[in-house]
């Protein structure tokens, strides 16, 4: 029988164009294609969002970039952050379209996720713990272990100059990851 398909969605808190953060979601991608079955992750464009403004809604509905954003969302069993420290938080670009897909009715609710992310001394850390905060309030179920925080600063290099994964170690642990969300996922759901 074929295994169950679970679906993320995979979001980047970076703009620029080398963000280790893309790097890591385009790895989790190669890896669901590879060495991992039953996880398909989609890389959701979060950069053309507008600001969040509430006079932009109309009766319940949503400027065409947040409706279709949302409903991938929606669409979605599961969740991916690749979510960068900026001034120990997550970035703007981030907390943006987290605020959007919680407007009424909220897309989040009841899935699980994930975060992973890379910099300085705690590879981007204390941007994890105000992400669980805010998942609390929307409704998400983010998963324990493994928790992934990528030293970008201790050698060897982990990324390549166009902001690709290079190191084995961290490939496998993200590979961790995901299967950790697949079981958590599936579970949720009653599949398992
Ligand atoms: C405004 C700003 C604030 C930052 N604050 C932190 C921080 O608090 N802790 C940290 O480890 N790195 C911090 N950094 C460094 C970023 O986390 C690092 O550049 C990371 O690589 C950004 O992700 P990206 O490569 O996906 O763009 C900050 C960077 C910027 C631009």
């Amino acid at each position: 029988m074929a295994a169950t398909m679970i679906k993320v969605a995979a979001l980047s808190g970076s703009l620029r164009k080398a963000s280790y953060h893309s790097g890591l979601i385009r790895a989790a991608i190669e890896l669901s294609k590879g060495s991992i079955e039953g996880i398909e992750i989609e890389f959701i464009d979060i950069s053309n969002l507008p600001m969040l403004n509430t006079d932009l809604e109309n009766n319940g509905t949503y400027p065409p970039l947040v409706e279709a954003f949302r409903f991938k969302i929606l669409q979605a069993d599961s969740v991916l952050f690749a979510s960068p420290e900026y001034n120990y938080s997550v970035t703007a670009l981030l907390k943006n379209a987290i605020d959007w897909a919680s407007r009424p009715p909220n897309v989040w609710a009841g899935k699980a996720a994930a975060i992973v992310s890379a910099g300085a001394d705690f590879g981007g850390g204390r941007s994890h713990y105000h992400l669980r905060q805010v998942g609390v309030y929307i409704d998400l179920h983010f998963i324990n272990k493994p928790e992934f925080f990528l030293k970008v600063i201790v050698p060897p290099a982990k990324f390549n100059d166009d902001g690709d994964l290079i190191d084995e170690e961290a490939k496998d642990k993200l590979k961790q990851v995901l299967l950790s969300l697949k079981a958590f996922t599936l579970k949720l759901q009653g599949k398992n």
